[in-house]
């Protein structure tokens, strides 16, 4: 696995971006998998500059897909993750939204729901495949909405949170009860399809989770271990995301 160690968020933005404008330089409809949560920020604040610079980045042709949305929360609320990304970057590059993916959190029944995440998978192979798959990592090493304990072949589907990803994320909610239960995640199967992988971390809260995910046995406690079977998984990470790594031999 390629590790890059950088001094700090803003860095984890630009080298992140970096690799993501290689990547779509070579595809005439570039696949991009997208995360959502505080640590891509950076990223596509990056990614909208060299947009408006008019430098080559060129998001016409990209087709996207998201990670996941929590179940019961429209596109319109400010705290679903379509509205995210419209805000964090659809709306501020030149793509066109109708090649914009997000898991729908609004399908009513059980096997609706399954239905609809079986079309988000073949949606995703119609298109020929993810290019490369943006993730972030929680606190407990969840990548998506995949917690601890998910199968390391699983297919989009829904998922009950955990309550420690319920906790972190209760700062974007007015109290706890409103954070969702539920959410529509990718699973570790489909992002393990993507060709290419580039995960970010930045700050010590996620150390631990890095360190388990890159250092520790491939397992399904901590979701984001299963990298270790991909072929082409970055990781670009700050050096307080890296403060708990042991081995000597990563990119500085
Ligand atoms: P964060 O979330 O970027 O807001 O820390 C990451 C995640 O939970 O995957």
């Amino acid at each position: 696995m390629r590790v890059i160690i950088v001094k700090n968020a803003e860095e984890v933005g630009k080298r992140a971006a970096d690799l993501i404008e290689q990547e779509m330089k070579q595809h005439r409809n570039p696949v991009l998998g997208l995360a959502t949560g505080s640590t891509p920020i950076p990223t596509y604040k990056e990614l909208i500059r060299r947009c408006k610079k008019g430098k080559g980045m060129d998001f016409s042709t990209a087709i996207t897909f998201n990670l996941d949305e929590y179940v019961g929360l429209p596109g319109t609320h400010d705290q679903s993750y379509r509205y995210f990304m419209n805000h964090q970057l659809f709306n501020h590059v030149n793509v066109n939204k109708k090649n914009t993916h997000v898991p729908n959190g609004m399908v009513r029944g059980m096997k609706a729901i399954q239905q609809s995440c079986d079309e988000y998978e073949t949606m995703i192979d119609d298109v020929g495949g993810v290019d490369m798959q943006l993730l972030g990592i929680g606190g407990n090493g969840h990548i998506g909405f995949n917690e601890p304990g998910s199968s390391l072949g699983s297919m989009t589907r829904i998922k009950t949170l955990s309550l420690r990803t319920r906790k972190d994320n209760a700062r974007f909610f007015k109290s706890m009860r409103e954070v969702p239960r539920l959410a529509i995640t990718m699973g570790i199967g489909t992002i393990l399809k993507a060709r290419k992988v580039v995960l970010l971390a930045t700050g010590e809260s996620k150390a631990q989770a890095v360190a388990d995910s890159l250092e520790g046995p491939v397992s399904a406690m901590c979701p984001a271990s299963a990298l270790q079977l991909h072929r082409f998984a970055t990781y670009v990470i700050d050096k307080g995301a890296a403060s708990k790594l042991t081995l000597d031999t990563y990119e500085h």
